[in-house]
């Protein structure tokens, strides 16, 4: 992607958000002037991948297969091993209508999905077979808390308020209908490098092309600007 492009999603996906009432915290405007002089006070952002993370799945057309994801809050999957601290992440999620986020499962997370305005979420799921296929098993889903048996690769759609828990290992895709849809996520630990399972091979992050400075930076930014990234102390 062009990090204009990525300029202009953040942008776009901002006014968006704040449309909606929801509101960023403070580390979310912080320029790359800023992230040069910040310290280690910072870095729980930075090790946790808190932050922007505008992604075209490596497919080169964002507006057809992408995601908008900022994390706002993420635990260690050492909290989780242990039991105690924080085992938990959030994120806000920005989906356009028939904008895909291809079949995927995590190994470990189970996400709680809410649809927190705008237009519908529609999401389709399979159970996955014991080496990583899509099952023709029925799925079992808790949506609000209600049960529902679904045949293998329907989908739900969900309106303004409804929301979907999605278990560890279960196949999900999912798009917007009808108009942009503002998603909240609610899971347990994220971790991008280990817990993704996509069905057909595809890439979690974009390559970028540097056409102009970053508006803020993307978690996989944090590297080039945050300096005790940059110069790691012995
Ligand atoms: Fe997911």
């Amino acid at each position: 992607m062009k990090r204009s492009e990525i300029n202009t999603i953040m942008r776009d996906a901002d006014a968006f958000m704040k449309s909606q009432r929801f509101y960023l915290p403070p580390f979310a405007y912080w320029t790359p002037a800023d992230w040069s002089t910040k310290g280690t006070e910072v870095s729980e952002i930075v090790e946790r991948a808190l932050g922007w993370d505008i992604t075209d799945f490596g497919q080169g057309d964002y507006r057809k297969i992408g995601l908008f994801i900022f994390t706002i809050r993420n635990g260690t999957l050492d909290a989780l091993r242990a039991g105690r601290g924080k085992m938990y992440c959030e994120k806000i999620l920005v989906v356009d209508v028939d904008q895909v986020t291809p079949m995927h499962f995590h190994w470990i997370k189970v996400e709680d999905i809410i649809n927190r305005g705008g237009g519908e979420l529609v999401i389709q799921m399979y159970n996955s077979t014991p080496d990583d296929g899509l099952d023709s098993s029925d799925v079992l889903v808790s949506l609000d808390g209600v049960r529902r048996v679904l045949p293998a690769g329907d989908a739900v759609s969900l309106a303004p308020g409804e929301s979907i828990t999605l278990p560890s290992r279960l196949y999900h895709k999912f798009w917007g209908k009808r108009s942009r849809v503002l998603v909240g996520e609610v899971s347990l630990v994220n971790d991008d490098k280990t817990d993704n399972r996509f069905y057909e091979p595809v890439a979690r992050f974009p390559r970028i092309e540097e056409d102009e400075p970053p508006l803020y930076l993307l978690v996989n930014d944090y590297g080039r600007y945050y300096p005790l990234l940059k110069f790691p102390r012995l």
